[in-house]
């Protein structure tokens, strides 16, 4: 049988699985104190899929609050590593989220154009509070003024997969975050 490895297809790993475990707890307990604090015992977590399922899973695990989940679906990314359209919906959210408490969770704030464009479409729907959780912040490539009520980790500039994030929806399996070997990423000069 052939043995396949993944990490192979790495040039550099950015986050360890323990480091990303780590975080998560620490994430789940600041979460869980904010609403907590403020007497808020339930939420509903958005997952922007299919990034962020990996994430989500984990991280919804160590919110010591009720949470119901939806996903909502947006395309901007095609098979390459570089945006090509402005963020669109193709699959909305099906739960009434109008006097809820929302938290929003994306991989990757990037240009922040998706993360935006999410915002003032769940806002329009007239959630009690709306905030949102990334796992990686690249600041550097910000187009929008835009910040995350929670981010993981800040990263460099460069394309990153694993742990949810993809290149043409594969390494999504990959248990840490990492920079694709450049021959690999289509442009290749992208990296
Ligand atoms: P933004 O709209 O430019 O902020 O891009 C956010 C979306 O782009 C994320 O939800 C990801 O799907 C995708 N994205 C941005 N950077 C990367 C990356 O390095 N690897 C994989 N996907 C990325
Ligand atoms: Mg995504």
């Amino acid at each position: 049988m052939t043995q396949i490895s993944l990490m192979d297809d790495l040039a550099e790993i950015l986050v360890s699985e323990e480091a990303l475990a780590e975080r998560i707890a620490e994430l789940g307990e600041e979460i869980t104190n904010h609403y907590l604090g403020k007497d808020i015992e339930e939420i509903v977590v958005v997952a922007v899929t299919n990034g962020s399922i990996v994430f989500v899973a984990d991280l919804m695990r160590k919110l010591k609050l009720h949470a119901r989940l939806d996903c909502i679906r947006v395309s901007s990314y095609r098979d390459d590593t570089q945006p090509v359209s402005e963020p669109e919906i193709i699959d909305n959210i099906r739960l009434n989220i109008a006097g809820e408490h929302v938290l929003l969770i994306d991989d990757i704030l990037d240009t922040g154009s998706t993360l935006q464009k999410l915002v003032s479409v769940l806002r329009a729907m007239k959630p009690a509070s709306l905030r949102t959780c990334i796992l990686l912040d690249k600041e550097g490539r910000r187009t929008k003024t835009y910040r995350a009520s929670y981010s993981g980790f800040t990263i460099p500039e460069a394309f990153v997969v694993g742990y949810g994030l993809d290149f043409a929806e594969r390494y999504r399996n990959l248990p840490c975050i990492g920079v694709l070997r450049p021959e690999l990423q289509n442009p290749p000069e992208w990296c």
